[in-house]
């Protein structure tokens, strides 16, 4: 279910958004979308937003990296409706990486705010090609997505990934995402998920 018929005083969103915005704002991002940033192992790389022609790109990276693969009509119906969290990497003249996000309103991970019921921010799939991993593209790309997800009005965001995926797990742990439960035998191949999350400061116990 991504869209509810539970609607959230205006005012107490106001809030949350200036929260996580402060929050945000503390999170590493020192260039915009469109402009290019210098790592140390990649000579320059460029975030920006998907764009359907970016699609047979991003389909071929998704079944280099993962074993979860998705009809073609699967990314484009998360453009259309997602367009700003879809975001793509350049570099060498072609694309690297992506990341690809859902908005969700439901119960929330952390069963908070009101009710249990929260605005997610779903982080469906991301993957850097192996030539250009760790060097901090990962990285760049959530922080872009988590930003762009804020402004969709997200109060949280969660992924599932596999429990043995220790690259994966080390990345979403590094950048804050906490283990909040898991799933036996989520994967078609029976291997469990880890359900991670990251929430405002303001919840926290
Ligand atoms: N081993 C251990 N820790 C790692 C590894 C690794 N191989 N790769 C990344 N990390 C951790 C480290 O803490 C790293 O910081 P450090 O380099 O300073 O030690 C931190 O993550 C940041 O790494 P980045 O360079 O930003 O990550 P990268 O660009 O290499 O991409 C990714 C990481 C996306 C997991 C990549 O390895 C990949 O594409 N893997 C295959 C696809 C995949 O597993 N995607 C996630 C599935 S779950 C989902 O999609 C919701
Ligand atoms: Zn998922």
């Amino acid at each position: 279910m991504f869209h509810s018929n539970i609607r959230t005083p205006e005012g107490y969103w106001f809030i949350l958004n200036i929260e996580m915005l402060f929050k945000y704002s503390r999170i590493k991002c020192d260039y915009a979308l469109g402009e290019y940033a210098t790592l140390t192992q990649v000579k320059s790389f460029k975030l920006r937003e998907f764009k359907p022609k970016d699609l047979q790109s991003v389909v071929s990276i998704n079944w280099k990296c993962l074993p979860e693969n998705y009809s073609s009509q699967f990314f484009l119906e998360l453009y259309e409706h997602y367009p700003k969290s879809f975001i793509v990497v350049e570099a060498d003249g072609q694309i690297v990486g992506y990341i690809m996000c859902r908005i969700e309103t439901g119960i929330s991970e952390f069963k908070r705010p009101i009710f249990g019921i929260a605005k997610k921010g779903h982080i469906v799939s991301i993957a850097v090609l192996s030539e250009y991993r760790r060097c901090g593209i990962a990285t760049e790309l959530i922080n872009q997505a988590m930003r762009r997800m804020l402004e969709y009005g997200a109060t949280e965001c969660y992924l599932e990934v596999r429990k043995t995926n220790d690259a994966a797990v080390n990345l979403y742990k590094k950048l804050g995402f906490e283990i909040l439960r898991k799933i036996s035998g989520y994967y078609y191949d029976g291997e469990d998920a880890y359900v991670m999350g990251w929430k405002l400061k303001k919840f926290e116990h």
